[in-house]
């Protein structure tokens, strides 16, 4: 198998850490090994729950080099682009159903400089954004229905990352499929095997056990799905 396929990159959620620690948790998670930060934000439209927006993103971008990944659960992701690129955004996630047009958001992300990622909730089928996957850097299928941390893996959104992959294949793109939802050391090793290699992980990094630790194990485990997948 190709070491393109055996990529893996892990991507702690802040959404899961301690928020009046923050500073700690970007130390840890860089520290431990972390290949990116995936910062949540919510606007209590798209998503019911609330988050936060460039501030925060901007004071994350001053204390790390790590890439920030930045999952935007908006309704109007367009409008924000320019604010979270300048706040130190790397990559630059939006929803296909959110209300923005697609092909604007990406051309606008790339205008501003950053790497374009789509995403789509656990009941929207792959088709919706299979025009769109030459265009960006990153595919984001949620396995849990977006808006907050803590919630359990569902499985059955595994066929769109076999689907993503096999379509970024035949178009020799080197873009990223991501999963993000209730990841764990045992959840992670199927959705490497379907063909994930980009890595949201929220409670399974932080929680009691040392952020070093809990990489290290994620990071074997889908290391080990990778390889056993048959592709
Ligand atoms: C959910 C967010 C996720 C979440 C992941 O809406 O998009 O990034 O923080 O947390 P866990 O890994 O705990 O499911
Ligand atoms: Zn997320």
């Amino acid at each position: 198998m190709p070491e393109a396929d055996l990529r893996v990159r892990l991507a702690p959620s802040l959404l899961s850490a301690d928020f009046g620690a923050l500073g700690d948790a970007v130390r840890a998670a860089e520290a431990g090994g972390a290949d990116a930060l995936h910062l949540d934000v919510m606007d209590g439209h798209f998503v019911p729950n609330l988050s936060f927006g460039p501030a925060l993103v901007s004071a994350v971008r001053a204390r790390t080099r790590l890439p920030l990944d930045v999952h935007l659960m908006i309704e109007e992701p367009l409008r924000y682009v320019e604010a979270f690129r300048t706040a130190g955004g790397d990559t630059l996630v939006f929803h296909v159903e959110a209300r923005s047009d697609p092909e604007a958001t990406i051309r606008e992300i790339h205008r501003v400089g950053a790497a374009a990622g789509v995403a789509i909730r656990p009941a929207t089928p792959f088709s919706a954004i299979e025009t769109l996957a030459d265009r960006v850097e990153q595919i984001l299928v949620m396995s849990v229905e977006p808006g907050f941390s803590g919630q359990k893996f569902r499985p059955e959104v595994l066929p769109k990352v076999e689907a993503a992959r096999r379509r970024l294949r035949a178009l020799g793109s080197r873009a990223e499929v991501s999963i993000d939802g209730g990841i764990t050391s045992e959840t992670i090793v199927p959705s490497a095997a379907a063909g994930a290699s980009f890595f949201v992980c929220g409670n399974s990094v932080f929680n009691d056990v040392p952020v070093a630790e809990n990489l290290r194990r994620l990071r074997e485990a889908a290391v080990r799905g990778a390889r056993d997948a048959v592709r």
